[in-house]
Parts: C-alpha cells; sequence; structure tokens
C-alpha cells in the first residue's frame, strides 16, 4: 500500500511524513503543543499505529520530562532552548498554544497551525517533502494577528508591537541513542570546511555565525550519530540551513540522554519587531535520515540540490580561466588579452576578469563600489575585452562585489548614509572597506541597476559575487526596527541575483566572499558554484573539499588549478597533482598562464581535454568518498546507470616507500565486471569492492591518478 507522503489525522494528532528511506511523525499533544515523535527508517501500518503520545510535561518539580518541542517554546516547564523566544507589548513572555487546523497542499507541504491562547500571536510550523529525496524542508511563519496597536486597551493584553527574539526554522530530535556524535565544519580564511567529528558533551553545543554572512567559521550543515557510523555504514541525521547571514544553531543533549537541536536565522541578542497583521518567515532548514552512513548521506544532500536547490543543476559548469592569481591588482587590457588568448588555446571556455578592472581599483584601498571600468586600465571601455574574449570562444566574466565600498570612493563619498555602520560608532575597517546595508531600498535598487546595467551592457555571461568582509557596528540609522538588517539585507541579496537571473537568463553566478564565507543552501538557490576557498594549494585542498562535499555536490565546487609554488602555502607540487585534486570539482585555471613553457602549456591543455571527458561524471554522478591507508584520498563518480566510473586518487606524501593499499570501492556491483578503458584491464566487482582497485600510483609525493571503468 502507497501512503501519501505528508498526512495529518485531526483526531490522533499525528502528523506523518514519509520519504523513501524514512519515516518522520509529530503529534499535536493535548495541550496543543506539537511534539517529535519519530525520524528514522519506514514504519509498519502497526508500528505506527503503536507510537506514544506526545507526553505534555509531567514528573516531579525539578525533573520534568516531556517529548521535545517541534518548535520551542517558553511557557510550560521547559528548560531547554526555545526556538522560538517572543515578548508581547505587555511585558509577558512566550507562547501558549492552541492548535488551530491543518493544511496538506499539492507540492507535499504540511502546515501546523497554531494560535495563542491569550495573545495576538499565530505561527505555521512548516514541513515539505518532494516525494524524490529523503529531505524534509521545515520552516516556520509567525504572525501578529491583531489588527491595529491602537487597540491595546480594548482586545486583550499585547496588542501593541510584538518583538521576536528568537525565530528558528525547526527544532529537531534524535531517537535515544547510547551515545551521540556530531559532524561540522569548522574553519578560516584559506582554510575552509575543516570537517570536525567530535562527542557531543552533555551540555548545550552552539554552532553560529555572529558576522552577517554565513562565515569561513562554522558552516549551517551538521550531522549527527551514535559515534560508530562511517562513510557506508550507520544510521545519520543531517541538517542544513538555507541561510546565508548570520544563523544560530544550538544543539542540546541532556542528562537523560535527549538530543535535539533548534536553529534559524539571526545570532543571540538580536531582536525583530512584529507590527500588528505583519508576519515573519524563515528560511528552510532541512534535514534527512540515512540508514547507511555519512557517503550515503551526502549522496542525498546532493541529489535534493541537484532536485530542488540549484537553478541549472543540468548544465555542465564550464572549465574557466579566472586572472586574479596571474594579475592580482596589475590589470591591463593587453595583458587581459595576453592571458585570454592563452586560456581559450588551453581549452578554458569562460573568462573572468576578477577585481581591479574599474574606478580607482589600483589596490584594495579605493574604488571599491565605482563600478565602471577604470579608464586607466580600460580607455576603451570592457567593451573590446568582453569581444575578443568571445571571439576566442570563451564567455566573458566579471568580478563584482556589490555590497561593499571603499571609504575611498565616489559612490561613498555621495552616499555615505548607505553603509551599514551606527553613525555614532567609529566605523572598523576590514580590507579596507564598509558594508552597504542591502536592506534599504535606495541601496538595493542601486545595486540591482549597476549590476542590470554591467550585465547589458558588457553582455556579462557570469558573475563571480565576491564579499570580502562580515557586519560591524551594525546600525540602521532611523529605521524603527535596527536589526531587521541582519534580515533585510540577505533577503536583498537574494532578491538582486533572483532579479538578475530572471532578467538575463543566460546569466551564471558564482558565490564568493573572501573564498568559503557564503558557502550554504540559501545563496545556492541563486548561484551555480561557490569559490571554495582562496586556498589553491591541492595538499589543503583535498581537506577542503572532503569536508565541502559533505553537504555541496562536485558540480557547486569551483577549483581553480595555480601556480606552483603555491602562492599562499608556499608549497610546489607538480602540475598533474594540482590538476587531479582539482578535477574533482568544476575545474578552473587560474595561474599565470604566461609564465607557462610549452610543456606546461601541452600538459595543460591534455589535463583540461581529459577533464572534459570526465565532467559529465564528476559534475552529474553519485559521489563515494574514498580513504585509504597511507594517506590517499579518493573520489569515485559513479554515473547514474551505473555504467560509467571514475576515481581520483591522490596520494600526497609517500610513506615508508610503500605503494599505497586498494581503495576499496564500494559504490560498484559485486555481480558486475568492469574494464579500465585506458588500460584495457577487466576487474571483478566482488574484487573491486572488498579487496579494492589497485592504484599503480607512482612513487614519491604527490602522487596521482584518474582511473576510469566501464561496466561490461
Ligand atoms: C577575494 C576572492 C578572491 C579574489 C579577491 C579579489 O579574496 O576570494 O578570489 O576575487 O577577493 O580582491
Amino acid at each position: 500500500m502507497t501512503h501519501p507522503p505528508v498526512s495529518f489525522d485531526p483526531a490522533t494528532g499525528l502528523g506523518l511524513l514519509r520519504t523513501t528511506h524514512s519515516l518522520y511523525a509529530l503529534r499535536v499533544g493535548q495541550d496543543g503543543s506539537p511534539r517529535h515523535v519519530y525520524w528514522g527508517a519506514p514504519l509498519t501500518g502497526s508500528e505506527v499505529a503503536a507510537l506514544p503520545e506526545a507526553q505534555p510535561p509531567t514528573g516531579s518539580s525539578f525533573d520534568a520530562d516531556a517529548a521535545p518541542d517541534e518548535l520551542g517554546i517558553q511557557t510550560g516547564a521547559r528548560f531547554g532552548p526555545a526556538g522560538l523566544q517572543v515578548r508581547f507589548s505587555d511585558g509577558v513572555r512566550g507562547a501558549q498554544w492552541r492548535f488551530d487546523g491543518h493544511g496538506v497542499e499539492d507540492d507535499g507541504t504540511l502546515r501546523i497551525h497554531l494560535a495563542d491562547r491569550v495573545y495576538p500571536l499565530a505561527a505555521a510550523l512548516c514541513y515539505r517533502v518532494r516525494g524524490d529525496t529523503d529531505v524534509i524542508e521545515r520552516w516556520t511563519e509567525v504572525t501578529h494577528t491583531g489588527t491595529d496597536a491602537a487597540d491595546d486597551h480594548q482586545g486583550g493584553p499585547g496588542r501593541g508591537p510584538l518583538a521576536v527574539e528568537r525565530c528558528d526554522s525547526a527544532s529537531w530530535t534524535l531517537p535515544h541513542r547510547a551515545d551521540y556524535r556530531l559532524s561540522h565544519l569548522v574553519g578560516g580564511w584559506s582554510s575552509e570546511f575543516q570537517l570536525r567529528r567530535d562527542r557531543l558533551p552533555v551540555a548545550e553545543t552552539v554552532l553560529t555565525s555572529r558576522r552577517g554572512v554565513t562565515s569561513h567559521q562554522a558552516n549551517p550543515w551538521l550531522a549527527l550519530d551514535d559515534g560508530t557510523a562511517d562513510e557506508e555504514r550507520g544510521e545519520v541525521w543531517s541538517t542544513a540551513l538555507y541561510w546565508s547571514g548570520s544563523w544560530r544553531i544550538t544543539l542540546s543533549r541532556d542528562p537523560v540522554g535527549r538530543t535535539t537541536w533548534s536553529g534559524g536565522f539571526g545570532h543571540e541578542g538580536v531582536s525583530w519587531t512584529l507590527e500588528p497583521g505583519q508576519r515573519l518567515c524563515t528560511p528552510v532548514f532541512a534535514g534527512l535520515y540515512s540508514p547507511s552512513g555519512f557517503g550515503a548521506a551526502s549522496r542525498s544532500w546532493h541529489r535534493h540540490i541537484r532536485s530542488h536547490v540549484l537553478p541549472r543543476p543540468d548544465e555542465d559548469r564550464p572549465v574557466l580561466y579566472n586572472s586574479w592569481e596571474a594579475t592580482a591588482f596589475d590589470v591591463s587590457e593587453s595583458g587581459q588579452r595576453e592571458l585570454a588568448t592563452i586560456a581559450a588555446d588551453l581549452g578554458a571556455e569562460l573568462f573572468v576578469l576578477d577585481d581591479g578592472w574599474f574606478g580607482a581599483r589600483r589596490n584594495d584601498r579605493a574604488g571599491l563600489g565605482d563600478w565602471t571600468p577604470s579608464p586607466d586600465v580600460f580607455p576603451r571601455g570592457l567593451r573590446p575585452l568582453a569581444d575578443e574574449v568571445r571571439r576566442l570562444g570563451m564567455r566573458f566574466g566579471l568580478w563584482v562585489e556589490p555590497e561593499m565600498v571603499n571609504a575611498d570612493s565616489d559612490l561613498y563619498r555621495e552616499h555615505p548614509e548607505w553603509v551599514v555602520h551606527a553613525p555614532t560608532r567609529q566605523a572598523t575597517e576590514l580590507r579596507n572597506q564598509l558594508m552597504l546595508n542591502l536592506g534599504r531600498p535606495d541601496a538595493a535598487e542601486w545595486v540591482l541597476r549597476t549590476l542590470d546595467g554591467l550585465v547589458r551592457e558588457y553582455g556579462v555571461d557570469y558573475l563571480k559575487w565576491d564579499a570580502n568582509r562580515v557586519v560591524t557596528e551594525a546600525g540602521w540609522s532611523g529605521h524603527r526596527d535596527p536589526d531587521r538588517l541582519w534580515i533585510d539585507h540577505t533577503r536583498a541579496v537574494y532578491a538582486i541575483m533572483d532579479r538578475l537571473r530572471g532578467d538575463h537568463p543566460g546569466l551564471r553566478v558564482e558565490a564568493c566572499a573572501g573564498g568559503g564565507g557564503r558557502a550554504d543552501l540559501g545563496v545556492l538557490a541563486r548561484t551555480d558554484e561557490i569559490w571554495t576557498s582562496d586556498n589553491t594549494d591541492p595538499v589543503d585542498r583535498l581537506g577542503i573539499q572532503h569536508g565541502f562535499s559533505q553537504l555541496f555536490p562536485a558540480q557547486a565546487m569551483s577549483a581553480w588549478v595555480t601556480d606552483s609554488p603555491n602562492a599562499i602555502t608556499g608549497r610546489a607540487t607538480p602540475l598533474r597533482f594540482r590538476f587531479h585534486v582539482a578535477m574533482a570539482g568544476a575545474l578552473g585555471l587560474g595561474g599565470d598562464l604566461t609564465a607557462l613553457t610549452d610543456r606546461e602549456k601541452a600538459e595543460t591543455a591534455a589535463l583540461v581535454a581529459e577533464y572534459k571527458e570526465i565532467r559529465g561524471l564528476v559534475q552529474h554522478g553519485d559521489q563515494y568518498r574514498l580513504t585509504g591507508e597511507g594517506g590517499v584520498r579518493g573520489v569515485h563518480y559513479a554515473a547514474r546507470d551505473g555504467s560509467e566510473h571514475v576515481v581520483i586518487a591522490c596520494c600526497p606524501m609517500s610513506r615508508f616507500g610503500r605503494p599505497p593499499v586498494p581503495l576499496v570501492l564500494p559504490g560498484l556491483r559485486a555481480d558486475a565486471r568492469y574494464e579500465e578503458p585506458a588500460g584495457e584491464m577487466v576487474h571483478d566487482g566482488a574484487l573491486l569492492t572488498t579487496r579494492g582497485l589497485d592504484l599503480g600510483l607512482p612513487g614519491g609525493d604527490y602522487a596521482s591518478r584518474v582511473i576510469r571503468l566501464r561496466r561490461l
């Protein structure tokens, strides 16, 4: 019998969400509060019928125990982190719900409607299941249901403005387990996406960004398991927030062994005001259950992102050339033309002119905000370069940093009031720049018009949208609800991207914030790639890419081959090794092409051509992360129908002169045979999935190979 993906039974208060590999159950209790009941492997009908009542708070005065809330509130015997924190205009805090109905929509959305028993507050807890992925999307809508603040004394208490001090998208709960382990991503500039796996302490653990962008330091993705899962085995629960501004996720493991977490936009200490009639909708906080380890959880995310997040998932990402590392601010038209000519010869399909092309931007101290080609650098404007790039058979891309301004710029001289900072505070400059508050409609409109003008005038095919600073001394002078900037700025960025894409259907966008500082599913819903890190050292990239792949698919991972020694780390590595690491994502070239010898050019062109042969598998296949002993890192990409495969194996450092051990390929079928088209070798699937594939890597450091397999 097939069940609908979402259902709700008003008689029992039981809501059920079904995906292929999971079931999620909640129940609205007698007290009107929706509580968590179950999240895990699918259950039979009789098992569902036996799901427990969602227990309201009971017990002694000190150990009141209740089933966890679907969104914590601040009333009753609840002492954990509350996902919804409100203060009514009479000073009273916290909601007390009564159930106010439900809705099931055709697109697989379930809405649980709640109304406060006394105050003019309504909330909808929203759930969406798409049918073709295991992801459950959740969000919250809160509404001030009063009609007019002037009624304050007539219509009951708290009719005035409502302070929303926290409004999370969702709270999640794990089943009881003997132990809990948290996987999350940490880092910094040039060291983004470092995967950490730590035992979850019996305490509250906060993952957050207070920076106004997603941040390099933490990412709003996490996975939880009982401490025994690995890439291929074990139950994993994972969540990701669709938001590119400040955010906060609070995990709580309590002394009786229960683990819950609540997350949403904004960090602690900011609050938003809802006037009568106003509504606040949160971003989506999505979650998935995987019965088969971290690898399967990532593949589930990748599939969901391809089907429901990325705007153009089916397109191949072009091999791009970006001139930043070649020239930095030393940009000239002739220099860019020379680079473009070589890039086209090497096989690049897109040429991106990076920073330094506009205004007085000869270094990072001036010109940001003045988005007209610098007459010193491009006396004839950008048109001749853009035309030349297209004549060479490439698309034309441009770097912009539209949210930012140097104090030494015409824009700032004209509109000092547009920056985020409170006027009474000294504005901290980061990378010599200030940030515009795009929550202001006038500033946002100006940015949209400016970008639209550039795209139109130069036929820009690709924008690298950068953001090289974070929010400090936040203020919105004259605004009634100044903390709104923490939401409104991000929403404006989204709206501008959406509008540009809508008006220019051919335009593609790369998300960047000083490397990978803005990488999340909110920005990915309106971009095509994420610039993973300014650190292009291939050894460091192996770790960065491993972390990035936990959530994001390879097609969204912008990966360039740059010069050796690396500009940031000073490490010298062979060209082939740099290529093989970058070929695991959306390949780009980013070095000084004029310095390549003829031999290096030939090798580069051959490797670019090889990438184009495997690009379909890398960018659209299923990804298996492989770990071998002896420091080998491998990734295996499998065509969705299992017929074609590519394994990229990299061993940065040889150990004891021993060859790396074979790499086990769990993504293959044990009952099939596979041939290596290049070497004409035939392998048994049974051996490849147990004993592994001999890599045949040459000895020494920085050994790497790309191995293709075809199912016979
Ligand atoms: C940031 C980006 C780089 C480059 C520079 C230009 O750091 O991450 O790739 O575009 O800005 O200033």
